[in-house]
């Protein structure tokens, strides 16, 4: 029994969901409303309560939110969006939706987000946004990235939680700030996402763009605008408003799970730790994700993690520009973002979620110090 405890897998992530999620799901199917039912507004409510935003609308996932959000700033064919390209590919590809072009600048060797200074030098006469993204849940430099004067559209999808040096939650600056509810995020609705925002107006279009462009006092086929099925249902919704209830504590659970990774893994030489939080930025967190030493082989790291120790990771960002799609239509290649190239080849996500215990961080750290060759 103690063997196999000790040898059970160790997953990657894990949900942590309750009673109070069946409940409010088995209410939803009781009541019969299952989409643009009561719980959609409340759940925006709720939302855009916690974080101290002016409005939220809530859509189908963080995808559909950056494709809306960037809709509704105005950036259309031609345009720019100064972006990162140290990301998950989909702030991108909401770019190239519109038929504008995603331009990368290179990241904070730190922070790991958009670096304020290159994205400045990126940015043209065509630029019509800039789309930072709040990489692993540590806030962008949104103060630095304001001054540039341009639109901005914030991918906040890793980032619930995450507050900025001036105490402001991440999300409520006024810019379309968007959230991502798939199954490993801070909270889920299994697929989801939210976007906050400080523009009554922009909340209008975003509702109806979502809602196959329909304005809230038209008949069920009349459509003013070209639209879109981004709708989130009424039964994430409802899970969603039960998360929300015990979110401070999923972030406490993970906030504490970092810490003891950070102290577990502090002895292992080489080895990259996320950066920890500096000048009163709060991460919100989301992946507990290490640079292994540029002395080994990640394939084989993660192999040997799997096959030796039951546990999984995965390569924790790839760049964006150096995937198929980007290299054979846009010409990237390697070498353009040098800093980003050098974090992707050695992100490695170990095992996190809020129900980690002390014991499984201490496996997972013991396991890699063993296949660094750090331990007996
Ligand atoms: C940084 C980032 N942007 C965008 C997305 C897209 O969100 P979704 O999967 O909800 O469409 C994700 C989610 O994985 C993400 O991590």
């Amino acid at each position: 029994m103690g063997v196999e405890a000790r040898t059970e897998p160790i997953p990657l992530a894990r949900p942590v969901l309750g009673e109070e999620e069946e409940r409010a799901v088995a209410e939803v199917l009781r009541s019969g409303h299952l989409s643009l039912g009561p719980r959609v507004p409340a759940f925006e409510d709720a939302f855009a309560r916690r974080l101290g935003a002016e409005h939220a609308s809530a859509v189908s996932s963080g995808t559909a939110g950056l494709h809306l959000a960037l809709r509704a700033i105005g950036v259309s064919d031609g345009d720019e969006v100064v972006t990162s390209p140290f990301s998950f590919v989909a702030s991108a590809n909401a770019a190239v939706f519109e038929r504008a072009r995603p331009v990368f600048a290179d990241i904070d060797p730190v922070t790991l987000n958009l670096d304020p200074a290159a994205a400045a030098a990126a940015v043209t006469d065509r630029t019509a946004a800039i789309l930072p993204v709040h990489i692993f849940g540590y806030p962008a430099d949104l103060p630095a990235f304001e001054r540039l004067g341009l639109p901005i559209v914030e991918d906040a999808c890793e980032a619930l939680g995450a507050v900025h040096a001036d105490g402001m939650a991440v999300g409520a600056r006024g810019h379309p700030a968007v959230f991502g509810f798939y199954a490993n995020k801070q909270l889920t609705t299994g697929e989801g996402g939210m976007v906050t925002m400080g523009d009554a107006a922009m909340k209008e279009r975003i509702d109806s763009e979502r809602n196959q462009g329909r304005a809230p006092d038209m008949g069920w086929l009349d459509h003013d605008r070209l639209g879109f099925n981004y709708r989130l249902p009424d039964l994430a919704c409802a899970i969603g408003l039960a998360q929300l209830e015990r979110l401070d504590g999923l972030l406490a659970d993970r906030a504490r799970v970092a810490a003891r990774y950070a102290e577990a893994l502090a002895g292992i030489e080489g080895l990259g730790l996320p950066c920890p939080d500096t000048g009163g930025d709060v991460r919100g967190w989301f992946v507990y994700v290490v640079q292994v030493p540029r002395s080994h082989d990640r394939d084989e790291i993660m192999r040997a993690l799997r096959d030796e120790h039951g546990i999984a990771s995965k390569p924790y960002l790839p760049a964006i520009h150096l995937m198929t799609f980007y290299r054979e239509t846009f010409g990237h290649r390697e070498g353009e973002f040098p800093v980003c190239e050098d974090v992707a080849a050695r992100s490695l996500a170990l095992p996190f979620f809020p129900q980690m215990t002390d014991g499984q961080v201490e496996r997972v750290a013991q396991a890699l110090a063993r296949v660094l060759g750090q331990a007996p």
